[in-house]
């Protein structure tokens, strides 16, 4: 591998899918947890999660953290990226719990205390349930909503200098208020243009009072891109694919760049302006701190004349090739290194960080040992890509593996396992994959270079 001196390396979780504990403390409930409820609720009805799998049965994170801080500072990252539970910190999204309050600081005590530098994600789509009643995310009152409770963790929490504002608007948009297979499971395509302006302008407008208070803080955001090919070389195939690439990467990007929502000349996307108010086009401009970027695969798509209104057709991974994850995701290194030049070619002179990247498996334990070897071979191939990417000129600045532990993979449930650490999920023991013990060397072996 080419030097790499220059990039940090770490591993990343998030709240909802590795803490259990949650409804312990005077921690409130958010659309996730009743997502996965078998009792009906608010917004539950029936569970869409594969074996009925609830994120309350995860890694107890809650009470294993040190043990996991200590065996990613084994592994030899320096930096953990984690995120803050909204209903913790604020059971019904606005009140503060003390209790959870005490639990980020002991996180981030312990962090710093092992010379581990913390990213801290705000929002990783646990929205408290009290705040979904209000119309969560399509009521543009989040906008203050979120904008409050970030200033109160960027300020309490003032140890942390790294904060990441919203993790892959794309996914939780599309998944959770067009497709319904994520919380809040709803279907309503206004509700979901509606949606996306709000959490673009909430990353605008939390960034801005976030400087403006703190101006040493750096801030950011992380977004799903994922590299989008056409299926053959027809003009009309390159028509769907680059359509694609609007609806799942340019759309939740460009508008904090400064040029606007990508609609072209699809009519229903358009409606998006209808959710406009005066000065929304300035207040989506956003010069974030730095661009958090996660890629996993590439998607391909080819023209469809069936399809009434876009015109275009999914190619799924597994007609394609058998080179598949347990999410049948194709491995394909080259996508990240073409996600982070078009990133690059943006010109945003703004640092890029891998705030994401890995690979999911059936691991199993063999005689105390988990053989990943294509994790193994995942993360050589994709750590490569970044750094070509780097040493071609994107100013990448390091690189997050997801995900330090095996955890709870939303729709999918507990069957994809993405860690470097493996998770008895019934036990709560933890075991260092071989994928873990390669990252031991790799960074170590960084060091004589
Ligand atoms: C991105 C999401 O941020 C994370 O929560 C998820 O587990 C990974 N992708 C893998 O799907």
């Amino acid at each position: 591998m080419s030097d790499n001196s220059q990039l940090f390396w770490g591993a990343a979780i998030s709240a909802a899918q590795t803490e259990s504990a949650c409804d312990v403390d005077g921690k409130g409930l958010s659309i996730w947890d009743e997502f996965c409820s078998k009792k009906q609720g608010y917004i539950y009805k029936q569970s869409t999660i594969k074996n009925k799998d609830h994120m309350k049965d995860s890694c107890d994170f809650y009470y294993h953290y040190k043990e996991d801080i200590l065996l990613l500072k084994k592994i030899g990252f320096k930096h953990f990226r984690f995120s803050i539970a909204w209903t913790r910190v604020m059971p019904d999204g606005i009140n503060v719990n003390p209790l959870g309050v005490d639990f980020y600081k002991d996180v981030i005590d312990f962090c710093h205390e092992n010379e581990i530098v913390p990213w801290v994600t705000l929002y990783h789509w646990d929205l408290p349930i009290e705040l979904e009643k209000k119309g969560g995310w399509i009521n543009r009152e989040i906008i203050e909503w979120f904008t409050q409770y970030a200033t109160f963790c960027v300020k309490t929490f003032s140890t942390v200098e790294n904060w990441i504002l919203i993790n892959e608007p794309s996914v939780f948009l599309g998944a959770g208020y067009l497709f319904g297979i994520h919380a809040p499971g709803k279907k309503s395509f206004d509700g979901f243009l509606a949606a996306t302006h709000h959490v673009m302008l909430s990353i605008g407008e939390a960034y801005r009072r976030l400087k403006n208070e703190f101006p040493d803080k750096s801030i950011g955001s992380s977004f799903s891109f994922t590299h989008i090919e056409p299926a053959g070389h027809k003009e009309k195939d390159y028509k769907a694919a680059e359509l694609a690439d609007k609806l799942v990467n340019r759309m939740f990007f460009e508008p904090l760049i400064g040029h606007g929502y990508p609609l072209g000349d699809v009519k229903k996307l358009n409606q998006i302006t209808k959710f406009f108010k005066k000065g929304d086009e300035e207040k989506l401009i956003t010069d974030l701190d730095f661009y958090g970027l996660q890629t996993y695969t590439r998607e391909v798509f080819k023209h469809n004349p069936f399809n009434p209104f876009l015109k275009l057709k999914h190619v799924p991974a597994d007609e394609r090739t058998i080179d598949l994850t347990a999410m049948n995701w194709e491995m394909h290194a080259e996508s990240i290194y073409k996600t982070i030049m078009k990133v690059h070619a943006y010109n945003l002179n703004r640092p890029i960080v891998v705030t994401e990247n890995g690979a999911a498996f059936n691991d199993q334990v063999v005689l105390d040992r988990v053989n990943d070897f294509s994790r193994i071979h995942y993360f050589q191939t994709h750590i490569n890509e970044v750094l070509r990417a780097k040493s071609d000129g994107a100013d990448v600045k390091g690189y997050f593996a997801w995900s330090l532990l095996d955890n709870f993979e939303w729709a999918e449930g507990y069957y994809p396992r993405f860690g470097l650490i493996y998770v008895d999920f019934k036990t709560k023991k933890r075991l260092m994959k071989e994928s873990a013990h390669w990252f031991r060397r790799f960074l170590s072996s960084q060091l004589k270079y």
